[in-house]
This record gives structure tokens, sequence and C-alpha cells, in this order.
């Protein structure tokens, strides 16, 4: 009986080793990680920042003010890592971050006529924070709030998961906003964001994130030589306040053209209306798109370095802006100053202005309804 017992035990012994050492051989070796790190404090609370590192040495630091995207490494074509996203060393400067720097923004991304719309008839009373026109979700937008933070680890990546919930009536919008927003690390150097929304009253919402990207590295000259290309007809043409005029314009035979890959500098200082107004690039790109999937809305070579960037999003826009407001007065990481042009942003999104254009694809959420959007940013080399 008891020598029964003990072959017994050998064998689920032997056998659950095997299994052990089968699925160790079967999954693949795992090296990314993610760590967290103190950054300072707000009146709020303690400010974190969590690094995401890939099996390749890609890594990301984000932290729970602001949802900011703080750093980006990416390799070029000889293997060497540059952070590729434009930032400050030290949390001080992010507290005072007029260019929206690697932030999520919310509740409404890009501008809002006079700062209001009508819902249901009743009117929405937004702060004006840029000029007549409210910016980014007025003056403490969700780049300006603690978010909390867990982290996780899937089959796809490792992820960092921000939720807050905005009050009914901040900054003007109605409902309380319950946000998620969710960076992954994938294993293929594509960083995805995940945005998700649910409110107890009609409201509208458009979240994107406000990364400044330089392929060659930030802090290293401008972006004017990089090739875009946007997959889109036509864009939104703005009022001189950049509040769109309502049209949707073809951007055949004009320097808004990006069907083909062109440099962004190649026609930036061309003779149109639209440019000077904004000084450049700051406009809503309406992509060609094919269904509701995540699809390509755009993509940067720049030729020194190799370093290509894809961006695929579900989202209908993407707002194309190259620091157009960047004029040196700003002293970056490692005391590198931003001048004009120093970095371009393709903000994924819906149309700016949505609520007071009906011919827009709405931005409005319901209660019982999820709001859900998804970017995927994918570096590689050439
Ligand atoms: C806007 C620009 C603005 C920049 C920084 C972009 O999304 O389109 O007009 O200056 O954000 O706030």
């Amino acid at each position: 009986m008891k020598t029964r017992n003990i072959i017994i035990i050998f064998l689920a012994l032997v056998s659950s080793v095997t299994t052990l050492a089968l699925l160790q051989a079967s999954s693949p070796q795992r090296k990314h990680v993610i760590k967290k790190q103190a950054f300072g404090t707000v009146p709020e609370g303690p400010v974190d920042f969590y690094i995401m590192t890939n099996s390749r040495g890609m890594d990301v630091r984000a932290m729970n003010y602001g949802g900011i995207i703080v750093s980006l490494r990416v390799p070029d074509k000889k293997g060497v890592l540059a952070d590729v996203v434009l930032g400050f060393d030290a949390l001080d400067g992010y507290l005072n971050n007029k260019p929206y720097f690697g932030a999520i923004i919310g509740r409404y991304a890009n501008r809002i006529a006079n700062g209001k719309f009508t819902l249901n008839g009743v009117e929405c009373r937004l702060a004006r924070n840029h000029g007549m026109n409210s910016l980014h979700g007025g003056l403490r937008g969700f780049d300006k709030v603690l978010w909390h933070c867990e982290q996780f680890e899937n089959n796809q990546g490792i992820s960092v998961v921000f939720t807050y919930t905005s009050k009914d009536g901040e900054e003007g919008y109605p409902g309380n906003l319950k946000t998620k927003v969710t960076y992954t690390l994938m294993e293929q150097n594509e960083l995805q964001i995940e945005y998700e929304a649910t409110t107890d009253k009609v409201t509208s919402v458009n979240l994107t994130n406000h990364s400044y990207f330089n392929l060659k590295g930030e802090g290293n000259g401008d972006i004017l030589k990089h090739e875009l290309m946007l997959n889109a007809d036509r864009f939104t043409p703005v009022d001189s306040t950049l509040i769109p005029t309502g049209e949707l314009r073809s951007v055949a035979g004009t320097p808004i053209d990006f069907n083909k890959p062109t440099a962004i500098g190649a026609r930036i200082d061309a003779n149109n209306e639209q440019l000077a107004i904004a000084h450049g690039y700051d406009h809503n790109f309406v992509l060609d798109r094919k269904g509701t999937g995540l699809e390509l809305a755009g993509r940067v070579d720049e030729p020194q370095s190799g370093r290509v960037l894809e961006v695929y999003t579900t989202e209908p826009g993407v707002q194309l802006y190259t620091g157009n407001f960047l004029d040196g007065t700003i002293t970056g990481k490692h005391g590198h100053v931003y001048n004009k042009h120093a970095a371009f942003c393709l903000e994924t999104q819906h149309f700016p202005d949505s609520p007071n254009h009906p011919n827009f694809p709405s931005t409005i959420l319901k209660p019982g309804q999820t709001y859900h959007s998804r970017t995927v940013y994918k570096f590689s080399t050439e």
C-alpha cells in the first residue's frame, strides 16, 4: 500500500514537472517589464511614473499626472535608442505644461467655438481658455488631473490603466464621466492607446493623446525633413480663430495634400490662406476610412535615423499640428530649447467643434452607451 502511494506521488511529480517544462518551452521568453518610480507630489497626491520596457528594448514612461507620456525611446536603423517625444526632466515643467506635451486630452480634444454648445435644448458653457474658444477640455482638463493607475500584463504586452471620474459639471460638461485610458506596449514596438468612457447624462466626449514627436530624437532640430503621408482626401478648413468652418474641403492641388509622402517642410511656407492662419499645419484631416476598425491614418519617415512611425486609429480624424506655437521660450529635457517646428503631433480624434456642426460625425455620448476608441503608434525602421 505504502509503496503504491509512493509510486503514485512519484508519477504525479514527474508528470507535473514535465508539464511545467513544456509550458515554459512553448511560451516565448518574456523579458518585458513595468517599473514604478516616484516623480514628485501634487496637492491631490503622489505622482509616479511607470516605465514599460519590451523585449526589444523599446521603453515608454507614463505618469499618473495627466496620463502624460514622459518619454518614449525607440531604436534607429542601427539599433540606437532615442527619446522621440518632447517633454521635461522634472514634474515642475509638466505643472506648467502649456503645449500639453504627451498628455491625455479631454473631455474634448481641440476647440469648441465660443466655449459653448447645446445638448437636448440645454446650453453648456465651458471655460474660454483660448481667446473666445475652449481648448483641450478647458482650464483644468484631463491633462492636469491625477489619474488612478493600475498595471497589468496580458498576451498582447504590458499595460498601465489610468482611470478618472470627471464630476458632473466639471469644466462645464454635463454628466459624471467615468474615463479609462489604457497604454499597452507591445512586443512589435507598438504603443496602443485605448480610450473608454461612460456617462450618467447626455454629454459630448472626444479624447486623444497630445504627444509631440521628433523621430530624430527630442531636441534634435526641427521636423521639416520628416516625410509624411496622411490617408486623407479632405480636411476641415478653419476660420481665423482655428474653428472649423463646417466645410469638408478637398486637399487636392493644395499644400495640404499628404496623400503621397512629402517632407513636412516642403510646402509649409507656401502662399495658402489655411497655412497662413495656422502659421503652419494645424488642421484636422478627414481620414479615408473603409470601416470602423483600426485603419492606417498616417505614416512618418525620418530619413536620417531611418525611424518610421505609423499611426492606426478607429477615429474619423487626425489633427496634424507642426509645433507652430513653439517659439524657443520652453526649455525641455536635458536643457533642450524647443523652437518652432521642433516636433509634430498626430492627434487622432473626432473633428474639432463637432457639437456645433451637425454634419460632423457625432461626439454625443448617452447614458448606457460606452465611448470606445483605439489608436496604435507603430515604430519601425527603414
Ligand atoms: C491644436 C493647436 C494648439 C496645440 C497646443 C493642438 O491640438 O490644434 O492649435 O496650439 O494643440 O495646445
